[in-house]
């Protein structure tokens, strides 16, 4: 049954129901990261423009997103993120990857 296994599929992660911005809001991303600019952390279109062309980023990333980190854009740490499912993080390091490059 075509209808029902699909509806099953997407009711088995979050990140197949949330966009990954709200996945962002929802995991407390916002309160440290702009989408734009730095605040706490870097901002997200800082990243995306640090890493364009960057094959590995989005594992690497995603890697960085669950386990934390420090060193990379100063001496700020950031917590590890233990809630976020493997799932969840590579669709949020693909999508802060995909934001447009900062305004000069
Ligand atoms: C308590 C503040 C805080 C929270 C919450 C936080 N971050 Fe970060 N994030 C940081 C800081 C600080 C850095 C810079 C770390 C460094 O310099 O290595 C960072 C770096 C990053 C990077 C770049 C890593 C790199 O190696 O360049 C990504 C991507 C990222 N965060 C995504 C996220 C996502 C997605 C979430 C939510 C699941 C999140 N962050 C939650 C503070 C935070």
């Amino acid at each position: 049954m075509l209808l029902g296994s699909s509806l099953s599929v997407a009711a088995q992660t979050a990140s197949q129901t949330l966009a990954p911005q709200a996945l962002a809001s929802a995991y407390g991303c916002m309160s440290c990261h702009g989408l734009v600019r730095k605040q706490v952390g870097p901002g997200f279109a800082q990243i995306a423009a640090r890493y364009r062309g960057d094959a590995q980023a989005p594992m690497r990333l995603a890697g960085k997103i669950r386990n934390g980190g420090v060193g990379t854009w100063g001496r700020v740490i950031m917590p590890r993120q233990s809630r976020v499912s493997e799932a969840d993080a590579l669709a949020l390091a693909r999508w802060v990857l995909s934001q447009p490059p900062p305004p000069p």
